[in-house]
């Protein structure tokens, strides 16, 4: 497939595009092994032509909607493109929504949050699979209600649509993740949106996880199953540059006062007065972050090429692959669900070691397998504390001995989160490394590492963290300059 600037990519080329896919890191013996990827829930590495595309805009690089300059025109004419691109790739209709930048996924619900007219008593009906960004937001601004899950983390939808059913009247809306970063389980957001349309409560789809393994359509307006609102993050989709998505009807947010106010969301401002600019100029204060939105509309033109059925289902045979290898190790429990061909989830997968700490398993794949996932409970407490089936007594226990500084880090568990470009040789020497971690004791393990309090992690007790030489800031000569020493 073309995807301009001379390139021909496809699924099973991908990964030669990965930007850093040969980084090597070092090990406790002081090798250096190619570093493996699993952590891809958390952020995606880009892509060599979404930094190409970067590279050919900087020499263009001003300021948008600002400046008379020729620079300026073809920067503004660009990042206007990128924003119809953006839309296009989600369905969204230009003459009915609007598309707001922001930081992130976390930013676009706050911002929702603040924009949205709520009264008290006014409810969301939120998920107990929430990350804390879609859980917090709301807290601020209505009562926060949750449907609950399954033992298996699955969405409990007969509770959805018990608390739909009993609170509608006061249910302002339906906030809640396309998928689980703790479990991938994926939400039928279409027909939960049916469901709260229903009783004409909008919905808004948490897409953070979910927007680079599936395709998520907002539908027409006309359409009972459409999405209202979608929240997502250029950094979970190979354009890890600071931007995030806000996409809604654009009378929404023609109504009342943007959160945040300054240059750019205006048309007049007097001593004595304003008038607010129109969507989406009125929710995007200050200069935008031009690059950021540049190189998402050029990853998912990427992933458009690629095509997001292609990429789900290669995903789903490596996630089967990982279940099966993971599934082989005595010790370890997996969360979730642990059907093959389970279109259900994604190739998000936690799990335990029993009586080895998360962290600790975590710091060893890293140290002796040069492997990066997460630990912990990944802005997913909630969530995790009903995963491991903690009650309501042991939960309020745990929360007066951390407030009492009397525990270090919470119950948590290891993730691997699987993207396109992951292979099944990778897994294997995952595999291989939990095989390793079992076959000694924790504490022949803490022998070699100890915990930073200044990383929140184990490290090797006998070696520093050395930063390459490129990335340090050094003085040079009189002036402060990014060193290359
Ligand atoms: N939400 C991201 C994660 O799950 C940061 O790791």
């Amino acid at each position: 497939m073309s995807l301009g600037l001379g390139r021909y990519l496809s699924l099973s080329t991908i990964r030669q595009q990965v930007v850093g896919i040969n980084q090597k890191v070092p090990i406790y013996n002081g090798q250096r092994v190619r570093y493996i990827n699993l952590d891809n829930a958390a952020s995606t590495p880009t892509l060599k032509p979404v930094l190409d595309h970067v590279l050919a805009f900087l020499p263009w690089y001003s300021a948008v909607h600002r400046g008379s300059g020729y620079k300026s025109l073809v920067s503004t004419v660009t990042y206007d493109a990128a924003r119809t691109r953006i839309a296009q790739f989600f369905g969204a209709d230009p003459d009915y929504h609007v598309v707001i930048f922001g930081k992130n996924t976390t930013e676009a619900i706050n911002t929702l949050a603040a924009r949205l007219q709520f009264e008290p008593g006014d409810m969301v009906l939120t998920t107990l699979m929430e990350h804390h960004s879609n859980d917090l937001p709301w807290r601020r601004v209505a009562k926060v209600i949750r449907a609950d899950v399954h033992e298996d983390g699955a969405l409990d939808r007969d509770d959805l649509e018990r608390k739909l059913s009993l609170h509608h009247r006061r249910i302002r809306l339906v906030a809640l993740s396309g998928a689980s970063n703790v479990t991938g389980w994926v939400n039928d957001i279409h027909s939960i949106a049916a469901l709260a349309h229903h009783y004409n409560i909008p919905v808004m789809v948490d897409g953070a996880q979910l927007a680079a393994h599936r395709p998520i359509n907002l539908l027409s307006p006309n359409d009972p199953r459409h999405i209202d609102f979608l929240a997502i993050s250029g950094h979970k989709l190979y354009a890890p540059f600071g931007t995030g998505v806000l996409i809604g009807p654009r009378h929404v947010f023609e109504r009342g006062s943007p959160e945040f106010v300054g240059g750019g969301t205006v048309s007049l401002v007097t001593p004595l007065g304003v008038e607010w600019a129109m969507p989406p100029a009125k929710d995007e204060a200050g200069s935008p972050n031009v690059i950021g939105v540049i190189a998402l509309a050029s990853a998912l033109a990427i992933l458009d090429d690629l095509g997001l059925d292609n990429i789900a289902l290669h995903e789903q045979s490596l996630t089967d692959y990982a279940l099966m290898q993971l599934g082989q190790i005595a010790k370890l429990k997996l969360y979730g669900s642990k059907k093959t061909q389970d279109m259900n989830r994604l190739g998000v997968i936690s799990f335990e070691l029993e009586g080895y700490d998360h962290a600790l398993v975590a710091a060893i794949l890293a140290f002796y397998g040069g492997i990066g996932v997460r630990s912990g409970c990944f802005c997913a407490q909630p969530y995790i504390q009903r995963l491991l089936g903690l009650d309501p007594i042991t939960v309020a226990r745990l929360r007066h001995r951390h407030s009492s500084g009397e525990i270090k880090y919470l119950p948590g568990l290891v993730r691997i989160s699987l993207s396109m470009y992951n292979t099944p040789g990778e897994l294997n020497h995952l595999a291989k490394t939990l095989q390793e971690i079992c076959a000694h004791s924790p504490a022949y393990w803490l022998q070699h590492l100890r915990w930073d309090d200044d990383l929140q992690c184990y490290v090797l007790r006998d070696q520093r963290l050395v930063l390459p030489k490129q990335l340090l800031f050094q003085r040079r000569g009189s002036g402060l300059l990014p060193g290359i020493l």
